[in-house]
């Protein structure tokens, strides 16, 4: 990956923010490897997301999300998309920061609310006012985005590769 000053490049925001296919994208324009926390905790607990809040809580699922990403540490090539809330544990903080370049990909509340009323795999908008929930844990975690990030993308009216490009620009000039 031709960013010598960060091993590796991290992707924080919240659901539907598109860090998963920016990520991809990011990955095969800096020929770095792309993973997905998400993955790694489906893999290690061996079932769906889903079924992962139903049957062992969001509890378990944060301890094991904070164990892969610290697993991650001593990489570098790596182009890392996390779930929205990896911010919420305080110890990942300082993970992120120590794994690389740390992008958050921020966008309007209205666009976030459009990305994720598609579909019905984020077992935390699973409320009796999901739009409601979505607005709590938008302002909640914003500010924890905020304090982790080196660069911050407005993905509101972007494609997933204009935001990919801007993210590799934005690298190399801070690589320099
Ligand atoms: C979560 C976001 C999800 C996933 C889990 C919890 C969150 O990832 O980690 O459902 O707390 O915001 P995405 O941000 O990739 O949807």
């Amino acid at each position: 990956m031709n960013t010598p000053a960060y091993a590796n490049v991290a992707l924080v925001g919240f659901m539907g923010s598109g860090k998963s296919s920016v990520g991809r994208l990011i990955a095969r324009s800096l020929g770095g490897r792309f993973v997905d926390t998400d993955r790694l905790v489906v893999d290690h607990a061996g079932c769906e997301i889903t079924e992962i809040f139903a049957t062992r809580g969001e509890a378990y699922f944060r301890s094991v999300e904070s164990g892969v990403l610290r697993a991650l540490l001593g990489e570098a090539g790596l182009v890392v998309a996390t779930g929205g809330g990896i911010v919420t544990v305080a110890e990942n903080a300082g993970a992120l920061t120590e794994l690389g370049y740390v992008v958050w990909l921020d966008a309007s509340e209205e666009v976030i609310w459009e990305r994720v009323s598609r579909n019905s795999n984020r077992p935390l908008l699973h409320t009796e006012n999901p739009r409601e929930t979505m607005r709590r844990l938008l302002e909640a975690r914003n500010p924890m985005y905020q304090a982790v990030a080196n660069l911050r993308v407005d993905t509101s009216t972007l494609t997933h590769a204009e935001v990919a490009e801007i993210v590799c620009r934005e690298m190399r000039a801070a690589g320099k």
